[in-house]
């Protein structure tokens, strides 16, 4: 159903029981016209996914929503928009945390708390035949009050971390409140200052990682975030740019 939207003026809410993927459906919904501003919320998800290929596990109980947009770009110069996604995300989770609570940000969208994952973002784009994205879904999923075990990179959530227990449509409202400016600040300045309020928060800047690209994987010293949102790996014989894969501590 559509209605009356308890999200800022730019929005537009579609709000669901259950579908297979916020992502998918926000995609239908591109697919079809719809304009910038859509956000699909849903209580749950039979088939949502992450990162990869990989499933994110959908229950009831956390927050699960895709936003449209149609920014002006290529599909590379949009994607910054995951990290004005996760600091929309981490603004909205402070928000509601002790100010010393350990929030960091990992390459390229993720969220933790103490270490942990408490959000993903998945981007997902369609380009028209002169390279400018026609679409760009941001979906968003925020751990509130469950959070998966036995995960490739551990979990947490909001509750575990002490939170009081936030209603989905409360945090969705937070969040979307600040990516609202952020996309703002993005169209208006460019990426410069996204990437420096990320940088304050990253996690394991200097550290020893590993990065895990589609058919390889690079260990270095984690250098830093390029003018364009690329990761920087020091490997000790030169600085490497990454622009898509999966972090992890070197030793892990
Ligand atoms: C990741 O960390 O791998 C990204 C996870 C993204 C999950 C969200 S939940 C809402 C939206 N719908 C999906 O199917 N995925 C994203």
């Amino acid at each position: 159903m559509t209605g009356r939207s308890p999200l800022p003026d730019f929005y537009r809410l579609l709000r669901l029981d259950e579908v297979d993927s916020t992502n998918e459906e926000a995609k239908r919904q591109a697919q079809t016209g719809a304009a910038e501003g859509l956000v699909v919320w849903a209580d749950s998800q039979t088939s949502g996914r992450g990162r990869r290929g990989r499933v994110w596990v959908s229950p009831k109980g956390n927050l699960y929503f895709s936003m449209l947009l149609r920014p002006q770009g290529s599909a590379g110069a949009v994607a910054q928009l995951g990290f004005a996604a996760a600091l929309a995300v981490g603004e909205a989770a402070l928000s509601l945390l002790p100010p010393e609570t350990p929030l960091a940000y990992k390459w390229p969208n993720d969220v933790l708390l103490a270490g942990n994952k408490l959000a993903g973002i998945l981007l997902e784009s369609q380009a028209a035949s002169d390279g400018k994205v026609d679409w760009l879904i941001v979906g968003i999923g925020v751990n509130l009050v469950s959070f998966p075990e036995l995960t490739e990179y551990p979990a947490t959530s909001l509750a575990a971390a002490g939170a009081e227990i936030i209603a989905p449509l409360t945090m969705l409202s937070a969040i979307t409140t600040r990516f609202e400016r952020w996309y703002e600040c993005w169209n208006r300045d460019g990426f410069a200052p996204l990437r420096d309020a990320w940088l304050q928060r990253v996690q394991g800047l200097g550290e020893a990682i590993r990065v895990r690209l589609a058919r390889s994987e690079m260990t270095g010293r984690f250098a830093g975030l390029d003018p364009a949102g690329a990761l920087l790996i020091d490997t000790g014989q030169s600085v490497e740019r990454v622009a898509a894969g999966d972090v992890f501590p070197a030793a892990g």
